[in-house]
């Protein structure tokens, strides 16, 4: 059973050139088509197999939902209506750039339900935005923030990233500093991740110095959890900030292992205990929307190490309680020796019968969680 659903809408008006998702500029003459997939894929998937819940959370992404014609939200959102049905009080959100947004837009989103929305706005700089090819500058993310809050969003996320070509240590203070004066909802921040046949290596390979050294990347993780705290952003999670009450309700689906709904080219799902995805090619998925591309059967000990590695990044940590509970397993007994060397480490602590990773833990979380699991 699941209570959330994730759905992938991948046009954009431009590919930049350090994405990786399934992400499509020039296509834009396919987007009704797309819908009328989706919308065959949601009835076909729970006609197959029913989802007796109704939904607490949709989260459109991208790709750039924000960038299509609202009304082919509206018709997906209306058949998850139909075929699972939303509670009243859904957790509605959707992604998109800063210069797609106009308040007409805004009060036709709120029209379907989506009461938040998700900026990417990466950096304040332009040099940056134009080392990132992002194709807007400044200027028109904050435009897009302000039309944002004209528009009537009264919950606004922000994604940023660091570790990009052309940043420093104060460029980024300064892009923080900017940020949280417009006093937004919510931030998550990621380091820029870098895949192999990335158009942006062409500009800027790996090795050159155009990159913030590891030591200030760092550095500008430390700032980032101290700008934050002091601008009164709560981190719930190693990458996400949010005044209380405006924590993402989708993502901690995510973090707490439960289940959710993905329909659309490339997505997602974890539903009745197996994990599987779409196919990543807009074609084949638009020919074959209900076959899987990947399916994983998550057996006991994958879904106790996945509780394990996804718990941890929430700030509170792992409920240990409700993981015995869950496993029938006391982690301070099963894994009192790695658990030691962790703590005595500096790595993670246990309080309140929480197991979480200190700061000093999130900076090397994965090879610490490797530990664990
Ligand atoms: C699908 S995009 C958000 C919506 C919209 N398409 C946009 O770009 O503004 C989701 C977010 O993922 C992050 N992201 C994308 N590519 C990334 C990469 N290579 N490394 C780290 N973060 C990335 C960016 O912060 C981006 O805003
Ligand atoms: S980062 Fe966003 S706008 Fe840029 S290509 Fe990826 S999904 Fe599209």
């Amino acid at each position: 059973m699941a209570k959330s659903a994730y759905i992938h809408i991948p046009f954009c008006a431009h590919k930049c050139d350090f994405c990786d998702f399934a992400a499509f500029a020039g296509l834009d003459d396919l987007s009704d088509q797309y819908t009328k997939t989706v919308i065959s894929e949601i009835e076909g998937r729970l006609k197959e197999q029913p989802n007796n819940h109704k939904l607490q959370t949709v989260f459109f992404g991208g790709g750039t939902p924000g960038y299509v014609d609202p009304k082919q939200l509206g018709a997906i959102i209306a058949s998850l209506d139909n075929e699972t049905g939303l509670e009243k009080d859904a957790e509605l959100c959707l992604e998109t750039t800063p210069q797609t947004i106009t308040v007409e837009k805004c009060k036709q989103w709120q029209s379907f339900g989506i009461k938040r929305i998700s900026i990417g706005i990466e950096s304040l700089n332009d040099k940056e935005l134009i080392a990132l090819s992002r194709g807007h500058t400044r200027e028109q993310a904050r435009a897009g923030f302000a039309t944002a809050r004209a528009g009537g969003f009264t919950n606004i996320a922000l994604d940023l990233m660091y570790g990009l070509p052309e940043q420093t240590l104060e460029s980024w203070r300064q892009t923080l500093d900017d940020l949280l004066a417009l006093e937004p909802e919510h931030i998550s921040a990621y380091g820029l991740t870098i895949a192999e046949n990335s158009p942006l290596l062409i500009r800027y390979p790996r090795e050159s110095d155009v990159y913030p050294d590891e030591d200030t990347f760092v550095l500008m993780y430390e700032t980032l959890v101290q700008k934050c705290s002091d601008a009164g952003l709560f981190q719930y999670e190693i990458a996400n900030f949010a005044k209380a009450g405006y924590e993402s309700k989708h993502n901690l689906t995510y973090w707490k292992n439960e289940e959710y709904l993905a329909f659309g080219v490339s997505a997602h799902r974890y539903y009745r205990g197996t994990r599987s995805s779409n196919f990543r090619s807009l074609r084949r998925y638009m020919r074959d929307y209900l076959l899987d591309e990947t399916s994983e059967s998550i057996d006991e000990q994958t879904k106790m190490k996945e509780a394990i590695f996804l718990g941890m990044r929430l700030r509170q940590g792992l409920d240990l309680k409700i993981f015995q509970r869950d496993f029938g397993v006391d982690l301070t007994q099963s894994r009192a020796s790695e658990l030691e060397k962790l703590q005595d480490g500096g790595f993670v602590e246990i309080a309140d019968q929480k197991l979480r990773l200190t700061q000093k833990g999130v900076l090397m979380s994965n090879s610490v969680l490797s530990e664990l699991i």
